[in-house]
């Protein structure tokens, strides 16, 4: 049997489901019983019948689906997968700008570790913020932690949005001049990009999208050549879907080194031997499980 074989009938022994988010490596893709963005993993985490949930992908997103359902056994096969843009916000910091504002709610992407979702009102993914960002119930806006959403979701609202300073490494290095010079080379490809971008970025777009928006929408499209402004790892599943269409990079192919970190081998020894286990304090899953509920009954 190869590792592919191993994987599977181990999952079935145990009752395992596997998640994956779209920036994985191919091969992890490959298996997943489940394909997609921090919303559709997050809305799957949380109805799946599976004893065991393995998470491909990066801590904040295996906490989340802990969140949702505390009662499952959650794996995380690389127990290191983190997100540099989760790690720029604390509680400590964000109680002071909380004090500092108290008529502020306080909205805070997927992208964000149980402790501060736990310290706010109501979550949101890419997929989703702008939705968010109208449907709460206050004039001024804490959003944590990218201000690159932020800015994005200002452009649709009069409400006040206090933007944290988070930003993610991977979509900031695109910059507008390689996204111009990819334009200029493809001038008949549709440009979508991920709202993570810089502001100059997205101006350039023809649409702004979570990943499985842009799986979504490049399916249903009849242009045939897309420019696509994130993470590599959706290309090839972008390929894959639709072999008669074109993707290139908006630049030079961008890579999130936690996001390629699990490996074939790391998902075989997760469940063989149920690891490495999510396991966070029952207070902090009831109160971040409040904001992600929110999220979750309050948007399509
Ligand atoms: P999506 O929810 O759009 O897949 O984005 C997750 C992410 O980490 C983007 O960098
Ligand atoms: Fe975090 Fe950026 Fe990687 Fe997404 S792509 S997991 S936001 S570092």
């Amino acid at each position: 049997m190869n590792i592919v074989e191993e994987i599977i009938k181990l999952k079935k022994e145990n009752n395992a489901v596997i998640l994956v988010h779209n920036y994985q490596r191919p091969e992890i893709q490959n298996i997943a019983d489940f394909l997609g963005d921090s919303l559709g993993l997050s809305r799957e985490a949380a109805k799946t019948d599976a004893k065991i949930i393995v998470f491909c992908g990066v801590r904040f997103m295996a906490e989340t689906a802990k969140i949702l359902s505390p009662e499952k056994v959650v794996l995380l096969p690389r127990k290191e997968a983190g997100c540099p843009m989760a790690d720029m916000v604390s509680t400590e910091d964000l109680r002071i700008l909380k004090e500092r504002h108290p008529d502020a709610k306080v909205v805070s992407y997927v992208n964000t570790y149980a402790d501060v979702k736990a310290e706010s009102d109501i979550c949101c993914t890419s997929a989703n913020a702008v939705e968010v960002i109208k449907k709460v119930k206050a004039n001024k806006i804490i959003f944590t932690p990218d201000k690159n959403l932020a800015a994005y979701c200002q452009s649709f609202t009069h409400k006040e949005i206090i933007p944290w300073n988070g930003y993610c490494y991977v979509h900031e290095k695109i910059s507008e001049k390689e996204v111009r010079l990819a334009k200029k080379k493809f001038p008949d490809a549709l440009l979508l990009v991920h709202p993570e971008c810089n502001p100059s970025v997205i101006d350039l777009a023809d649409e702004v999208l979570s990943t499985s928006g842009m799986i979504n929408f490049a399916k249903k499209s009849d242009k045939k050549r897309f420019l696509i402004g994130t993470e590599e790892g959706l290309i090839y599943r972008l390929k894959k879907e639709n072999p008669g269409k074109e993707f290139y990079a908006a630049g030079t192919v961008k890579t999130c080194q936690n996001m390629k970190l699990t490996a074939l081998k790391d998902v075989y020894f997760a469940i063989k031997e149920e690891r490495y286990q999510v396991e966070l304090p029952e207070e902090i899953i009831k109160r971040a499980g409040k904001a992600l509920k929110a999220m979750l009954t309050y948007t399509h």
